[in-house]
């Protein structure tokens, strides 16, 4: 079997022990050559790079792992890029969650405002990695699950058409661990789903098992009593404000008990409660920094100091094995199933063609084949058309550097209430992404 290079950018992120673990733990099917970490912040990656050199050093010597943040080390002579990138990092999205509830309105990272603003901030982080990919390693893909994937993979669309890029979410993943858990199966590969879309925005159709038998009765039941509260899932996601997400599932499901929700529709069907339960000065990134980021710098500080890795609890990211899978599609031909964030063209097909959607696809060595789910319900299509266009006009504002699109996508956007609540986040928003954003016009 071939042996990869891997590049991991983003090196400094929170998820990077977990991935090098994860990717040491599939050696068997996925063999690795090399790792290699890339980031554009020195000191940031500088205690995981050190950590897992110890790491490596230890327990893969044959295993060629370096930690750069020069591009063209980086970027030469590998086979895949997974990128984890945070433009503007904790900093920003602190912002981006704190801003909008000044104005009333829901602060998320991936969804309203807050997404839109770090939409703007990641197309060109993207886009740069992309490019390092394309001029060093020309045959290489690049998994992306930096986000705000809706809006990256939208910018990607648009302006590199051609470019070996799949954009992938694990909240599905997620949500099937624990869906087949409520039926009594392991993993969410024992689900054959249909499902449309568009990311941290969509619905299973249809959830069968393997032997053609319709698990969707059982599933619905438990969703309508509990959302996806009592699932066991990966162990990902266990924060408060996970559990409560997962809870509310139960009531945005109760809107159309015909579909099974995506748990991100919480923050466009619910906003009321969302912000009933919001503390302004205590926001998802507070929970993540005080937990999962303090939590995984420690370990690698305990790596360096003792000099050894031995007698450290390390914990592998078992959920994101999904990357490793598609990795391994990719590179040796397997056909397994992913919801991906793909070119409409025709697959939801009352649908526009050019909207980014995320539906099941098929993945083998020459990309990927979409599954066409035909024709949407009313509600979700409407639900869809309104956000697809926020997704758009946010892409178009950075291509162009218009102010008035970006206040057209927020205005459109089913978590504000009015141009004039609008334009007084998107002031506020400029103002603190002044480093980040185009300048508009
Ligand atoms: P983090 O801030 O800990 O890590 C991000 C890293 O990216 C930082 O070290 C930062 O310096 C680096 N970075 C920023 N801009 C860069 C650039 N232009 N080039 C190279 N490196 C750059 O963030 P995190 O919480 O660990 O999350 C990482 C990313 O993964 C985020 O975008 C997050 O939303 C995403 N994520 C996505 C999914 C999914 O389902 N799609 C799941 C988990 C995490
Ligand atoms: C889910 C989503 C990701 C998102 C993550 C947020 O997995 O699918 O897109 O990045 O949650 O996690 P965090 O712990 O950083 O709030
Ligand atoms: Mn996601």
């Amino acid at each position: 079997m071939k042996k990869y290079g891997i590049t991991v950018a983003g090196g400094g992120s929170t998820f990077t022990p977990g991935i090098i673990l994860m990717l040491m733990d599939n050696l068997d099917r996925f063999p690795i050559r090399s790792i290699k970490l890339y980031d554009n912040d020195k000191n940031r990656q500088e205690k995981i790079g050190k950590a897992f050199s110890i790491y490596m050093r230890e327990n893969h010597e044959d295993i060629e792992f370096i930690y750069t943040t020069d591009p063209k080390e980086a970027f030469s002579d590998i086979d895949f890029v997974m990128a984890q990138i945070r433009v503007g990092k904790y900093e920003m999205r602190s912002h981006d969650e704190k801003i909008p509830p000044k104005h009333g309105v829901i602060g998320q990272e991936t969804c309203g405002p807050g997404g839109i603003a770090y939409g703007l901030r990641s197309i060109g982080g993207v886009l740069e990695v992309l490019d390092y990919m394309e001029k060093y390693s020309p045959d290489a893909w690049m998994l992306n699950y930096s986000n705000p994937a809706a809006i990256v993979a939208e910018a990607t669309r648009r302006l590199r058409p051609n470019s070996k890029i799949l954009n992938i979410c694990d909240m599905p993943i997620d949500l099937m661990y624990k869906m087949a858990d409520m039926v009594g199966k392991n993993s969410w590969k024992d689900l054959d789903v249909s499902y449309f879309g568009l990311n941290h925005f969509g619905w299973w159709t249809e959830i069968y098992d393997h032997d053609g038998n319709d698990l969707m009765p059982k599933i619905k039941e438990h969703v309508s009593k509990n959302g996806f509260y009592d699932g066991v899932g990966t162990n990902q996601h266990v924060d408060e404000s996970w559990i409560e997400t997962f809870t509310k599932a139960k009531d945005v499901y109760a809107v159309d008990p015909s579909t099974i929700p995506n748990t991100y529709l919480k923050y466009y069907l619910y906003p009321d409660f969302v912000m009933e339960h919001t503390d302004i000065n205590h926001t998802r990134v507070d929970e993540v920094r005080e937990g999962r980021e303090k939590e995984v710098f420690e370990l690698c500080d305990k790596i360096i100091e003792n000099n050894t890795a031995k007698g450290i609890k390390l914990e592998a990211d078992a959920h994101a094995s999904y990357i490793v899978d598609l990795a391994a599609a990719l590179a040796e031909n397997t056909k397994e199933t992913f919801l991906l964030i793909v070119p409409n063209d025709g697959a939801i097909s009352n649908f526009d063609p050019t909207a980014m959607v995320e539906i099941p696809c098929i993945v083998g060595k020459n990309g990927y084949k979409k599954i066409c789910q035909g024709q949407i319900p009313r509600f979700q299509k409407g639900l869809m058309e309104e956000q697809v266009a926020v997704e758009k006009l946010a892409v178009e504002a950075w291509i162009e550097h218009s102010y008035q699109k970006l206040w057209q996508a927020l205005t459109l956007s089913k978590t504000v209430p009015s141009a004039k609540v609008a334009k007084e986040i998107l002031d506020d928003l400029l103002e603190a992404n002044k480093d980040f954003w185009p300048e508009l016009n």
